[in-house]
């Protein structure tokens, strides 16, 4: 039987960091991967594809709108769908084969089927293909087991996603033409940036959302400001509703929208209580995925969203297997899973392994570009810690005035008693870069003051985070 010191079940972020970092400390590590290709879900159908559809949807936006006025003349950019689409597989195809590459270089065996933990330090694999077959079993041991398989789409009470005219983000990611009604169910992280792909391209697009506010869980002003951007590039908006039933037996898309049952009646009066679309893009959550793992076998307990409990460290209820990434509590994250994934190598290894989760960035690639890291406004007061705010609009930044992307601004919220950040958060071009930033002053417990007193180059967009830390204080220069 194969024996290995690890075997990390699931190739994604979390999984494939996990291996590449044992494997460096000295380990003989396996990894499972049931798919033909790795890289999980943010390589193959997540990060990745939607990242390279964003990018290439808004420079054909560009092309459209904003490079008359810089004097490129090019008539009305022509959409050729097809090798769009290419160029997202394409960048798909590379991180893919990377991964593979990285496996090799470290000496990673890896075992194409589905994992299930038999025993505590026993694997069976069910090929999904290779010499064998499909179907052939293999069993493999080791001193520890890391349970890295991810999230799956949460399902729409009575819509079944049929991935052709009712479609998850997979689906969402390969249409292969240009739906002219689209109607997206969920104003989250997926709803605005697939929703924003495909308004681009040409579909007329109605977000669906359950809550009376987008984007749950982001800085409320930074989130109104999001909704009024988006509606301003043509993104419809229907809140405090939810989607009761959608025939598909017609032509078209039929969505019964009603008030969800805790508020009836709120934000929806006088709208039509129906929606008629070409294709709905239900968007709406992730889920732990833990299906055919055989937890119950070993005894591993699930809490009550699904997600497998660990300890600080990882550990599962069963010795000798740990967790980490979507499939464990905290945010579904593909940075998030890799910090746990080096996180828990290191401490198999006898390490400190540690994840700062006071200090996961997070990104929301829609044009502009959403990012924040730490706490909220609304997060602080609940906590009851005062704190100070320092904001500058991208509107007096120079290089945003040079580039003509002025839209948004940069938020800092630090204690005021000991200046410390706590909180950043930037709506505008480029913030999913300049957000780094912010992440290395909290990581070293930065005060305001020592963003302020950083010298930042001339002219850059984060000269703004300078003269928001400056803000702080009441002494921005350029407003
Ligand atoms: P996954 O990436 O889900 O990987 C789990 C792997 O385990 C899969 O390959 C699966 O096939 C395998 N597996 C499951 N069960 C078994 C089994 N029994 N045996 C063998 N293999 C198994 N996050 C970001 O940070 N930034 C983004 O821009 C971003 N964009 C996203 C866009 C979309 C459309 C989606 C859907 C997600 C996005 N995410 C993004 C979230 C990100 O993809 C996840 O947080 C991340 O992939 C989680 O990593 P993971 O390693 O925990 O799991
Ligand atoms: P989400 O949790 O971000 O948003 C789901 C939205 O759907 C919420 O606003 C929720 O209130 C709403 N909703 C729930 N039930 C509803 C219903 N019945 N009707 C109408 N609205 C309803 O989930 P999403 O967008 O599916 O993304 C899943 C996860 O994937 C994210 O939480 C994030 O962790 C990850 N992701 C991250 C990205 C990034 O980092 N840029 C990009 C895409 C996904």
């Amino acid at each position: 039987m194969p024996t290995y010191d690890l075997i990390v079940i699931g190739s994604g972020p979390g999984g494939y960091v996990c291996a590449i970092r044992a494997a460096q400390l000295g380990m003989k590590v396996a990894v499972v991967e049931k798919e033909k290709t790795f890289g999980g879900t943010c390589l193959n159908i997540g990060c990745i594809p939607s990242k390279a559809m964003l990018h290439a949807s808004e420079r054909f936006d560009e092309a459209g709108h904003a490079f008359g006025k810089m004097g490129i003349g090019i008539g009305a950019p022509a959409l050729d769908l097809g090798a769009m689409l290419k160029f997202k597989d394409e960048a798909v195809d590379g991180n893919v084969k990377g991964v593979a590459f990285l496996f090799r270089k470290n000496k990673i065996e890896t075992h194409t089927g589905v994992g299930r933990i038999v025993a505590p330090g026993k694997v069976e694999v069910t090929a999904t293909n290779g010499a064998g077959g499909a179907g052939t079993k293999t069993t493999i041991e080791a001193k520890a087991i890391v349970i890295a398989t991810g999230s799956d789409v949460a399902r729409l009470n009575g819509v079944a996603i049929d991935g052709k005219r009712i479609v998850s983000s997979t689906g969402a990611l390969s249409l292969k033409t240009v739906p002219k009604r689209l109607l997206v169910v969920g104003a989250g992280v997926i709803g605005l940036e697939l929703g924003s792909v495909w308004r681009r391209l040409g579909s007329e697009v109605v977000v669906v959302e359950f809550l009376d506010r987008i984007l749950p869980g982001v800085d409320n002003e930074v989130a109104r400001q999001t909704q009024r951007l988006l509606e301003r590039q043509g993104i419809a908006f229907r809140l405090a509703s939810k989607v009761a039933a959608l025939d598909s037996s017609g032509p078209a898309l039929k969505a019964k929208i009603e008030p969800p049952a805790a508020s009836a009646g709120a934000g929806t009066a006088g709208a039509a209580n129906s929606i008629e679309a070409d294709i709905a893009l239900v968007a709406i959550g992730r889920v732990p995925y833990t299906e055919g793992l055989g937890l119950e076998t070993v005894g591993v307990k699930l809490d009550n969203r699904g997600r497998v409990p660990v300890d600080p460290h990882f550990a599962t209820s069963a010795s000798g297997i740990y967790a980490i990434g979507d499939v464990i509590a905290g945010p579904m994250l593909a940075h998030k899973a890799e910090e746990e994934g080096v996180a828990v190598a290191e401490i198999l290894a006898g390490k400190a392994g540690h994840v700062n989760y006071d200090v996961i960035p997070n990104v929301i690639y829609t044009s502009p570009e959403v990012a924040s890291v730490g706490k909220s406004e609304e997060e602080l007061k609940a906590a009851g810690i005062v704190f100070n705010v320092g904001k500058f609009p991208f509107t007096a930044n120079p290089r945003a005035r040079a580039n003509q992307q002025t839209d948004g601004f940069v938020k800092i919220l630090a204690d005021a008693k000991t200046d410390r950040v706590l909180g950043v958060h930037i709506i505008g071009s480029d913030a999913g870069n300049m957000i780094a930033e912010a992440a290395i002053a909290m990581e070293f417990g930065a005060a305001a003051e020592d963003i302020a007193r950083t010298c930042h180059a001339h002219p850059t967009l984060p000269e703004a985070v300078k003269e928001a830390a400056l803000a702080v204080d009441k002494r921005a220069i350029n407003m």
